[in-house]
């Protein structure tokens, strides 16, 4: 099947009017290009779940701080527009920087609290950036339902919390991490990664894991598990930890005494170029 290319709001308006008069729902995936496996589980499961599916490609300038990757982000659009076709994606969104910011943009989405923590922290306009551009794509695409992961737990914590605060009338699906082989989630960003570094990477997932091990042995003591997940990952000396914390899945807040079930277990680390995020929660048994 033939993936139609829209870069105007026009154009995209043009062809998505067509498929809502004909009664089709309409799934987004919002993705930065480069695509991979996780981006592909996300296209996948919007094809299962609605009639049609617009992927967008846009590199939001205004959720990268200075001295960040923005100028060196994986560009490999063709590569993309192929794999989305093959996975029954019908339609691409791929706006420039000033047909998403005109001349004269100045509007931008705040949000208190919760993004102060975690990612928050290294990144502090990050998550602005990201809200402002996610609600641009709602209005512009207007979709049934659109789909996030979990590999990047907070940001699908911000935008289902924009979307309940501002009414926003669709509804989120987040769908899990998918990993490679040795467990290292799947992100454009491990194109970065020097063969030895993207060897060491893979500590993130296993000092998650033994976090979780600990966790299901019957440890309760939240500075106990991060404790432990911090020693896990001091073994590969060219990942960097930014965080590895325990926090409420939904409030955010640090969790002090007793860790809880649903609580979530977050990791975040530089590596060479690289800034690696990883996350998991526990669960009952
Ligand atoms: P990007 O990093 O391209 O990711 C697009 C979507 O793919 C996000 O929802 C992200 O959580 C999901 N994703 C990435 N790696 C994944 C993995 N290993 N398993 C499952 N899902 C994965 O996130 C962004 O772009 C941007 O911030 C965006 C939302 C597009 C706004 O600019």
């Amino acid at each position: 099947m033939n993936i139609v290319v829209s870069r105007t709001v026009a154009e995209l308006r043009g062809h998505l009017d067509l498929e809502c008069d004909a009664g089709r729902t309409v799934g987004l995936v919002p993705t930065m290009g480069a695509l991979h496996g996780g981006h592909a589980s996300l296209v996948a499961r919007a094809v299962a779940r609605c009639d049609v599916v617009v992927t967008s490609i846009f590199i939001n300038p205004r959720q990268f701080g200075a001295g960040e990757d923005l100028g060196s982000y994986p560009k490999m659009l063709d590569d993309d527009l192929e794999l989305l076709a093959s996975l029954g994606c019908r339609h691409a969104w791929i706006p420039s920087p000033g047909e998403m910011y005109p001349d004269g943009y100045c509007t931008r989405v705040e949000m208190d609290g919760l993004t102060d923590v975690l990612c928050g922290v290294s990144r502090p306009a990050h998550f602005g950036g990201v809200l402002t551009v996610v609600l641009k794509l709602f209005h512009q695409v207007k979709p049934d339902v659109a789909f996030f992961g979990q590999k990047d737990y907070q940001q699908s914590l911000l935008i289902r919390r924009m979307v309940q605060d501002l009414e926003v009338p669709v509804c989120i699906e987040v769908c899990p991490i998918v990993r490679e082989p040795d467990g290292l989630a799947m992100s454009s960003r491990n194109r970065y990664l020097s063969p030895e570094e993207r060897d060491q990477a893979s500590v993130l997932n296993r000092a998650l894991g033994v976090v979780e091990d600990a966790w299901r042995g019957g440890e309760r003591d939240a500075a106990r598990l991060m404790a432990l997940g911090h020693l896990v990952a001091a073994e590969s000396p060219l990942v960097r930890i930014d965080y590895l914390e325990i926090r409420d899945a939904e409030t955010l807040t640090l969790r002090e005494g007793e860790a809880r079930v649903g609580d979530l277990v977050a990791v975040a680390a530089f590596v060479g170029q690289a800034r690696l995020i990883d996350n998991r929660h526990f669960t009952e048994s």
